[in-house]
């Protein structure tokens, strides 16, 4: 039942025009599909979220996905909430650590700090993931992104085609023990949705792009 809604939902939202965009990312491989998440009234000021997914995929099956997040180095922290929404869904928060970036897998039933997430699990790529004088970048493979417990025991699965609705949140200040990924952080400045294109987001050679950049 669950499921049909969400499938329903999807149906429903597939009119409106993603607020994404393709882009070939260069340095990976990967094509994302790219949301460009403003957090200041400076239009030019944003987090680029990329996902790259494999293009083979199934309705209501789980799915791996490669994330991309790019942010200036004034973002203190930044999240991506899968499901579009801060709780009951997987959250997946990071920040720069001097040279290297943290990813850290979250979730919360509360508007409250959000615990560990054992849900899902993440592969960070070497390539992808720098912190250089302007930007922080991080590329990682997530495994139980896609797929999460939604209530009465239904299981809620994002849509490998078509628009997934998305949320984000951002502070500029930064976590208190910024070398551990269970570090605690402070409540964000902004928070924002939108709808990601997921069907731009298929990538032939996914596995092959993969294994290139671990
Ligand atoms: C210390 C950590 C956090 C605290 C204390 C916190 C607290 C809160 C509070 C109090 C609200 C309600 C604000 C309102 O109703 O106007 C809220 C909303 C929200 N938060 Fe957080 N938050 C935290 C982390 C996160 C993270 C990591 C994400 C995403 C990755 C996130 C995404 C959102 C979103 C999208 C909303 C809008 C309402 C909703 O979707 O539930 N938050 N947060
Ligand atoms: C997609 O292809 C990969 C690699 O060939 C394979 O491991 C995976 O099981 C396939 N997934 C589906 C849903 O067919
Ligand atoms: C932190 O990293 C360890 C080692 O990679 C991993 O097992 C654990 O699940 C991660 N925890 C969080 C909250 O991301
Ligand atoms: C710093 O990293 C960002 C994000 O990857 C990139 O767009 C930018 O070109 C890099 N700057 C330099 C000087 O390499």
């Amino acid at each position: 039942m669950a499921a049909q809604c969400a499938a329903a939902a999807v149906v429903s939202v597939r009119e409106i025009a993603a607020d994404s965009a393709a882009v070939l990312d260069r340095e990976t491989g990967f094509t994302f599909s790219q949301h460009f998440a403003k957090y200041a009234t400076d239009a030019s000021r944003g987090i680029m979220f990329g996902v790259a997914l494999p293009s083979n995929l199934t309705s209501f099956q789980p799915f791996d996905a490669v994330i991309q997040i790019t942010a200036p180095v004034e973002v203190g922290w930044t999240g991506l909430a899968w499901g579009g929404r801060m709780t009951a869904n997987p959250l997946t928060v990071a920040w720069a650590n001097g040279n290297n970036v943290v990813i850290s897998s979250r979730y919360t039933t509360q508007h409250t700090l959000p615990g560990s997430y054992t849900g899902a699990s993440y592969v960070v790529m070497k390539t992808g993931t720098h912190v250089n004088r302007t930007h922080w970048q991080i590329t990682a493979k997530c495994a139980g992104c896609t797929n999460f417990a939604s209530s009465g025991g239904y299981t809620t699965y994002l849509s490998p085609r078509g628009n997934n609705n998305l949320a984000f949140a951002y502070a500029q200040a930064r976590p208190s023990n910024p070398s551990s990924n269970t570090s605690s952080f402070p409540y964000h400045d902004v928070h924002g949705y939108w709808q990601h294109d997921f069907t731009s987001a298929s990538n032939p050679t996914f596995e092959t792009l993969v294994a290139k950049n671990l």
